[in-house]
Formats: structure tokens, sequence, C-alpha cells
């Protein structure tokens, strides 16, 4: 029997595994799964922060990071909304093996996307496919404080059938007046009659939607291009971008090269470095471009990894000597930084560096 969560209860940390105790379709690919710590402790996170998964597909384990769907107002459990891609290993199988009772290691919660400590401003939330999770949290939190919310809440997606939480949201519009919801799909389903908005997200349905949109703290997240142009839509209409949030579950493409330009170490391919795994009694030559986390991998060795691009965290590794370079996207705090950690995913050894593996 699982304890319930008391004044006591202590917070879960990632040294305990989490139990998969339910697993709910929300639409074509796409599960919802609740974990709970078996001891029974709480939750303690921000809502749109994010947890990293690690799973035991055939051939090894790897990690995939997730954002927290559900509310932290509810400590008991959290629940990670997954969707799976064309040729995806991880949400794969998840979708195809995990149950509940079974127990898997996991890491975190971390991520800068999140609600402020006292939400009580104007938000606007933009979404498309499976970027609607951190919304889902950050509304149903806004949601269950009881105060009536002042949110725009537009999410985007292929299909109707595609719209990841509409009925939990159309719900929750229902009862609050302060939660404004517009959908847009770019195609019908078969048998369905679609009445809300139709195509892709644009300037005139902005306006349409929430015409005080620069008085709102904006919130997006969803595939690259989608952000790409919702932050075009919002510049072009002269919004104050320092009010404006983004969540990548992928790689920007552009990041290294920006941040590397002024940067005034640039790691060089023909130039050698070497990397000293100091547990593991490996050292391995390789070049300034490689990364730690994928020598130590040509190495045998498992750094565990989710984003792989200085998100989650997951890849934290500590550094006794020498120097990299690194070009994170906030996944290690300035503290980590300067107690001598590295995300091993976008560290780049520079001469000999030692590393704590
Ligand atoms: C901070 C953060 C939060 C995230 N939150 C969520 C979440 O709440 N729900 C969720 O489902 N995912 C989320 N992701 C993405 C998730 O971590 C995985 O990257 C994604 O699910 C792909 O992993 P996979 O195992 O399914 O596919 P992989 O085995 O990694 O990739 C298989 C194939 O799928 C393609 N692919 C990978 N990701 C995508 C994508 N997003 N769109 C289209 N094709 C893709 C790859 O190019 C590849 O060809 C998040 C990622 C980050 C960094
Ligand atoms: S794997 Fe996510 S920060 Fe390195």
């Amino acid at each position: 029997m699982i304890p319930m969560p008391g004044r006591d209860t202590p917070v879960w940390n990632d040294s305990e595994v989490l139990e998969c105790v339910a697993v709910l379709p929300e639409a074509p690919e796409v599960r919802t799964f609740t974990f709970r710590p078996p001891s029974g402790a709480t939750f303690v996170y921000r809502a749109g922060q994010f947890i990293t998964l690690d799973l035991p597909v055939p051939g090894g384990n790897v990690q995939r990071t997730y954002t927290i769907s559900s509310s932290p107002v509810t400590s008991a459990y959290i629940s990670v909304t997954v969707k799976a891609h064309v040729d995806s290993i991880g949400t794969r199988w998840m979708l195809d093996h995990l149950k509940p009772g079974m127990q898997i290691k996991a890491y975190g919660p971390a991520g800068l996307f999140h609600l402020p400590p006292s939400p009580d401003g104007k938000y606007l939330f933009i979404s498309a496919g499976s970027g609607v999770t951190p919304m889902m949290s950050m509304a149903q939190t806004l949601f269950e404080r009881g105060e009536d919310p002042d949110i725009c809440f537009i999410q985007c997606a292929n299909r109707p059938v595609e719209l990841i939480f509409r009925q939990k949201l159309e719900y929750m519009a229902s009862r609050v007046t302060g939660l404004q919801l517009h959908f847009v799909v770019s195609k019908s389903d078969p048998y369905e009659v679609w009445t809300g908005y139709r195509g892709h997200f644009n300037q005139l349905m902005l306006g349409l939607m929430c015409n005080d949109y620069l008085e709102r703290d904006v919130f997006c997240c969803g595939p690259e291009g989608f952000m790409e142009s919702v932050r075009e839509i919002l510049n072009s209409l002269g919004y104050d971008m320092d009010r404006y949030y983004q969540e990548s579950f992928q790689a920007p493409a552009e990041t290294k090269a920006e941040l590397t330009e002024f940067d005034d170490v640039v790691p060089q391919d023909d130039v050698q470095a070497q990397i000293v795994f100091a547990n593991s009694q490996v050292s391995a030559w390789c070049s300034e471009t490689d990364t730690v986390l994928a020598v130590a991998k040509d190495a045998g060795l498992n750094i565990p990894s989710g984003c792989t691009f200085g998100v989650c965290g997951t890849c934290k590794v500590k550094k006794l000597s020498g120097d990299v370079h690194m070009v994170h996207s906030g996944g290690i705090s300035e503290e980590d930084v300067e107690a001598g950690y590295i995300l091993a995913c976008c560290s780049n050894p520079i001469g000999t560096v030692e590393v704590e593996v």
C-alpha cells in the first residue's frame, strides 16, 4: 500500500526509483504516465519543470527528458505526457512496455522554464504538439489555487484528435472565467465538425484570440519552427521580448554557433585533447571538438544523459582538473560551475581534462 503524504512526509529525491501507477491514453501515440515514489515521499518542483527517465530499452538504457504535465499543487504524484514520433526509441518503449507496477530510475526535477514563485500576472501560453505539457502544468497550477487565473491559452495541433488535454482544458475553462481557451488545427478530422481556427497560427489569429497580448508574459513551447514563427509574430508586433519564455524539446540548430562566435576559446577540430576518466582509470585521446559525453561513450563508459544539448542537467559530472569549453542552455547552475561541475554533453576538452567518471 502507498502511504498518503502528511506534514512530515519526506521530499522525493532521485536516489529513489519511481513506480508507475497509471497509464492513460491522451491522443494517437500520446500517453500520460503517472509515477509515485514507493516510500510515499512527495514531489517538490515548479510548474513547467521536467524530469529525466532512465528507460531500459533493448540494447542498453537510454535517458529521455519529459516535462512534468501534472501540477505541483498535487505533490503525491507526478505525470509525464509523452508523444512517440516515427523511429522513436525511448518514448516508443514507454508506450509499448511501461506498465503500472514497474519501477524506473529518474533524475530531477529540473529546468528554468517555469512559473515565477508567486504567479499572479497575466499569461499567454502558446504551444504546439507535445509542447502543451508545460502549459498544462502551469494552467492547472493556476487553476488549482482556487483564484481566477488570467490566462490566454492557445494550443495548436495537426488535427483536432491530436489536441492533447482538450477535455481537461475545456473543463477548467468552464469553471473559471479567466481561462480563455483557443485551439488551432491545420487539418480537420473526418466525421467531426471543426468550428475553431484552422491553418497555421498567425498574427491575425493572435489579435483575434488575445487582443491584450502586449500586457501578458508569454510562455511558448513546440517544435523549433513553430516557436520561431511565434517569436517573429511577437517581434513584428512590438512585443517586449524580455517577457517571452520558451522551452525547446530539441537542440536549436543555431545556438552553439551563435554562442561560440563571441567566445574567446573556440575548440578546433584538428587540435588533440585527452580526457582522463579518473574513477574508471581510463584515458582517451580525442579532438577538441568532441564532447566529454561522446568520448566516454566511445570508451565504453556510461554517463547518463537526456537532452544532449545542455538543458536537462542529467550528464553533470565533476571536473577534477583541466579546462573545458562548455556551451550549455541552462542545465547547470552557477554554483555547480563554481564547484567544478560540467555538463558532459556540451563540454569540449581543451588540453588534458580529468573527470570523476
Ligand atoms: C526539456 C525537455 C522537455 C521535454 N518534454 C517532453 C514532453 O513533455 N513530452 C514529450 O513527448 N517529449 C518531451 N521532450 C522530448 C523528449 O525528451 C525526447 O527527445 C523525444 O520524445 C524523442 O525521444 P524518443 O525516444 O521518442 O525518440 P529518439 O529515439 O530520441 O528519436 C527517434 C527519432 O525521432 C525524431 N524526433 C525526436 N524528437 C522529435 C520531436 N520532438 N519531433 C519530431 N521528431 C522527433 C528524431 O529525429 C529521430 O529520428 C522533452 C525534451 C526536453 C529537452
Ligand atoms: S544530457 Fe541534458 S544537459 Fe547533458
